[in-house]
Formats: structure tokens, C-alpha cells, sequence
């Protein structure tokens, strides 16, 4: 496996492999990585010539600089599950690398509604920075098929708004959300958990899972009610939203009929730290 470091290294590697007509997937990372990560590295790897991992704590999507601050890092144990999963090239640029001029920018993404709803009310500009980031990564990787999780529900739609109104010619893969056995989303935040805190984290797929059964009898109203009632009642857990919205517009809906897709998105707060996960209902 390759490590670049590197834009103009990277740009080299790109047009080497476009040389041998090689497809490229690409899996655009944080790192800290855990088996949802290496989920999305083994599809591309199966799908793709080469597959390009990168590795890049990305500053102007976090609105909280003690988020930054504490997002966990773990390069060498990134570089060798990567390795093994049989990626071609790792890209794990420096902030000044990846922002040469500085992380200020003044193009404003085309993002849609997708993007005010929950994480983009709950967390101002960030959707702004993922956009501009996995823009840069694609001009610089020109991938044929990018990978992204199903736990960040929203990134994903949000990324195909952001792919349509720059006019660029990626197909996006969602793929599904990886668990712990007891049911916690995999998150690299996870490692942030106390003993305690890690212990009640699965009580929100609990009650998430719950809630399907208890939503095929139940208006949305309670629905939503009966979870977040239940989660808050964990100590330590604190629901900061809960939205049952149209899986593709991720508007609210009121009524379970009014949409043939619906997801309910959640993000938690467990102690301090910000859990995010979701469920499909329909
Ligand atoms: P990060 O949080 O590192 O996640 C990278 C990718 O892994 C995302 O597409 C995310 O949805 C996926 N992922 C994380 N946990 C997962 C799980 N348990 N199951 C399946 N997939 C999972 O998302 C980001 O980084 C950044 O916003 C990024 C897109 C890299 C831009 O900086």
C-alpha cells in the first residue's frame, strides 16, 4: 500500500492509474478507523482496479474546536487495517497540504433543503466544510464510485446534492450501518465513551429497533415521543434531536403514509460525547 502524503504525489498516482484505464474507488475518511470504515474499504476493493483511502481530520467541518480537539487519531493502527483490507494507496494529508491558501472559503455550496434539517441546524457550516472537502478530494482522485455510510444519513444525500450542482461525475455508494454486537453504531467517537457510557450507548438502537414494532400501531407523534422519552430516561443520555423525516428529502413527515421511504434520525449526547445513528421505518 501506497502512502501519500502529498497533492502533487497524489496527482501523479491518479493519472498513472487513469493511464492503465484502472476504475479507482475512493473512500473518503476521518480515521480512527473501525470495521464500518473497513466495511465501506472491502466493497470498494471489491468493485474497483485500486481503491484510495483517505485518511484527514478535516477542520472546517467541525463547528466545536473541543470536538477537533478530542477527535480520537490513531494513524499507525489506520495504516495497517487498511493494509490488510487490500487498499492500493493511502491519502493522509496535513492541513496545510490539503488548505495551501487557508481553510477560509468563500464559494458557497448549493446543498438544498437536505442540508438546514438536523445536523445542518444542530451544527451551523458543516455540511459546508464536508462539501468542500470531498470536493477537493474528488478533483484530486477523480474516482469512478465513492463509498459513504448509511450512519451519517444525511451526509449521504447531502454529498449527491453537493456531486449534482458541481457537475461532477461520481456514482455515490451508500452502504450499510456496521454494529457492535449489542447494537451501537460503530463511530470512532465510541473510544471516547466511559466504561458507563459504553455500556447504556446500545440503548439507543434498542430503542430505535424498538420503535419500528411500536410505530406499526402508534401515529409518528408517539412514536418520536416514546423514543426520546426512553433514551432520556438513560442517566448520562440526553437526545438533542430525534426526526422521522422522507428518507430523500429528509423533511418531517407527520402521517407514516405520506411518504414510501421514512427514516428516523437521532443524535444523542451521552455524557459529552455526540452520538449519531438512525432506523428505517418504512
Ligand atoms: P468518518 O466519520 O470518518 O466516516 C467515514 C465514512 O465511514 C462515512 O461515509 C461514514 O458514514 C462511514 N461510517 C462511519 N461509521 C460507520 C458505520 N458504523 N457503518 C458504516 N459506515 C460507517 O464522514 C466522515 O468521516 C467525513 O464527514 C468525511 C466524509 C470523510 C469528510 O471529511
Amino acid at each position: 500500500m501506497q502512502i501519500i502524503r502529498s497533492v502533487d504525489e497524489l496527482i501523479g498516482y491518479v493519472a498513472m492509474q487513469k493511464n492503465h484505464h484502472h476504475e479507482i474507488g475512493f473512500v473518503p475518511t476521518m480515521g480512527a478507523l473501525h470495521a464500518g470504515h473497513i466495511s465501506l474499504v472491502e466493497r470498494a476493493v471489491s468493485d474497483s482496479d485500486v481503491t484510495i483511502v483517505s485518511v484527514f481530520v478535516n477542520p472546517t467541518q467541525f463547528n466545536n474546536p473541543t470536538d477537533l480537539a478530542t477527535y480520537p487519531r490513531d494513524e499507525e493502527s489506520d495504516f495497517k487495517l487498511l493494509a490488510g483490507a487490500g487498499v492500493s494507496a493511502v491519502f493522509a494529508p496535513s492541513v496545510e497540504e490539503m488548505y495551501p491558501s487557508g481553510t477560509a472559503s468563500d464559494h458557497v455550496f448549493e446543498l438544498g433543503t437536505a442540508a438546514e434539517v438536523m445536523e445542518g441546524k444542530y451544527r451551523p457550516g458543516h455540511f459546508q466544510g464536508v462539501a468542500q472537502v470531498v470536493k477537493r478530494l474528488f478533483e484530486l482522485v477523480r474516482p469512478d464510485k465513492a463509498y459513504f455510510g448509511e450512519k451519517d444519513f444525511q451526509q449521504i444525500a447531502v454529498i449527491r446534492n453537493m456531486v449534482k450542482s458541481e457537475h461532477i461525475d461520481v456514482e455515490i455508494v451508500a452502504c450499510p450501518i456496521k454494529r457492535a454486537d449489542d447494537g451501537l453504531a460503530l463511530s470512532s467517537r465510541n473510544q471516547l465513551l466511559t466504561a458507563e457510557q459504553r455500556r447504556r450507548a446500545p440503548e439507543i438502537h434498542s430503542a430505535l429497533a424498538w420503535s419500528v414494532e411500536y410505530s406499526r400501531d402508534h401515529s409518528v407523534r408517539a412514536t418520536h415521543d416514546s423514543v426520546v422519552e426512553r433514551i432520556d430516561a438513560v442517566p448520562e443520555m440526553k437526545v438533542e434531536y430525534f426526526e422521522i423525516v422522507d428518507a430523500r428529502t429528509l423533511l418531517p413527515v407527520e402521517e407514516w403514509d405520506e411518504s414510501p421511504e421514512i427514516v428516523g434520525c437521532i443524535t444523542v449526547y451521552n455524557g459529552k460525547v455526540r452520538l449519531i445513528d438512525n432506523i428505517r421505518y418504512r
